[in-house]
């Protein structure tokens, strides 16, 4: 149980605020490149900060403020030019700098400067950064350079803080229960077989490293050198979960939107299989979320029963009433870090995994994983896999919190 101001001081990701300063520190995906290729014009939020992120005709990307500086009408109601984004109403334009380059109707251009944010181009994926110049490296993490694997990516709008995806992702016990007997009992009332029959844990444990923490499950019958006990997966700090083991793997950005909104960002990737083609880009798949007639999440598999138990938590849960026990301590020492992170940036630091070094960031960060995804399949052959929900496929199967 912590305090209401712990739980605040946790949670809140408006620039100023402890947390948001800390999150301010690392890249974060803000768009995918499949969005920009239907629209060259974009408002997104990120950190609790609305901007315009756009695509000039010269290729070049730009996220700058939401409002122009003439009358605060919207910029994403921009037309984008070779020299950058032309607001709708007068034709001010902007360049990726937040430059005001062109007023038409005024007898000279006056130097006028809207907020910019640094962006990149990775893997599909558009990459923002909010904080402090000089800005870090963006992490060539290994799933996002390697070009020998298909990749998916699924992007998911949640109506809950971050915070709650990742107390998810430091407490491995859940697997078996919200998976299993859930997942179960949800197949069961659609009258088919059951998803999954996961072991029961032996033992968890939680190692800090250099890019975040790793965790560690021993379920029963294993035996202490099964992958997924001596590597263990990691969560990459501060709120990526990174799963799987070298030949198929998967990301899952859990991105702060504002206090109450998290945009849960998954790539999966696979190494094709004998005589399969490689697909070049990454194929965007949109889930959005379904639900009953009573309101609650249809949460037919894994990821999806993952996003259902953060989002019914409340829009921020209310921490000062849990109660956290023995299986929690994950959860407990990924709290201290994220503190001890926030002082460490309040004493002007770099916090944990930010990535400045070049030697380490090229080729690429690699990143060791002992997830099989085997181990709590025994109750139901391969192929029925994608029987059981079209969007399994690529979802479910491939991904364990
Ligand atoms: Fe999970």
């Amino acid at each position: 149980m912590i305090t209401a101001e712990e739980n605040q001081l946790l949670t809140e990701t408006s620039p100023g605020t402890p947390m948001g300063e800390l999150l301010r520190r690392y890249w974060h995906p803000v768009a995918t490149v499949a969005d920009l290729e239907k629209d060259p014009v974009r408002p997104v939020r990120l950190l609790s900060e609305d901007m315009t992120l756009f695509r000039s005709e010269r290729g070049e990307l730009g996220l700058i403020g939401d409002r122009c500086a003439h009358r605060a009408i919207s910029l994403a109601y921009g037309i984008p030019q070779a020299n950058g984004l032309r607001c709708c109403y007068h034709g001010w334009t902007y360049d990726a700098e937040g430059q005001v380059v062109d007023m038409p109707f005024e007898p000279a251009c006056l130097p006028l400067k809207i907020k910019a944010y640094r962006v990149e181009e990775l893997s599909g994926l558009i990459f923002a950064y909010l904080g402090p110049q000089p800005a870090p490296l963006l992490p060539r993490w290994d799933l996002l350079i390697r070009e020998d694997m298909n990749k998916t990516i699924t992007p998911t709008m949640l109506p809950c803080n971050w915070l709650q995806c990742m107390d998810n992702s430091l407490d491995p016990a859940h697997f078996e229960h919200l998976h299993g007997v859930y997942g179960n009992y949800v197949m069961k009332k659609l009258g088919k077989p059951p998803m999954l029959h996961p072991g029961r844990h032996v033992k968890i444990d939680f190692e800090v490293f250099e890019y975040g923490i790793y965790k560690r499950r021993l379920l029963e019958g294993q035996s202490e050198d099964t992958p997924d006990w001596a590597v263990g997966h990691p969560i990459l700090f501060p709120n990526i979960l990174a799963q799987g083991n070298p030949e198929r793997m998967s990301f899952q950005f859990r991105v702060p939107i504002d206090d109450t909104h998290t945009w849960d960002c998954i790539t999966d990737a696979a190494v094709p299989k004998d005589g399969e083609p490689l697909w070049g880009a990454p194929v965007v798949r949109d889930d959005p979320l379904a639900y009953d007639e009573t309101g609650r999440v249809l949460a037919t598999y894994i990821n999806r029963q993952d996003e259902m138990a953060w989002i019914s938590q409340g829009p921020i849960t209310d921490r000062t009433t849990e109660h956290l026990v023995t299986s929690d301590k994950g959860i407990l020492l990924y709290r201290r870090v994220l503190l001890d992170n926030i002082e460490r940036v309040q004493r002007g630091e770099d916090p944990l995994g930010v990535v400045r070094d070049r030697e380490k960031n090229f080729p690429m960060i690699q990143i060791r994983r002992g997830s099989r995804y085997d181990g709590f399949r025994e109750g139901i052959p391969e192929g029925q896999w994608g029987g059981i929900e079209a969007a399994s496929v690529v979802g479910g199967p491939t991904s364990r919190g």
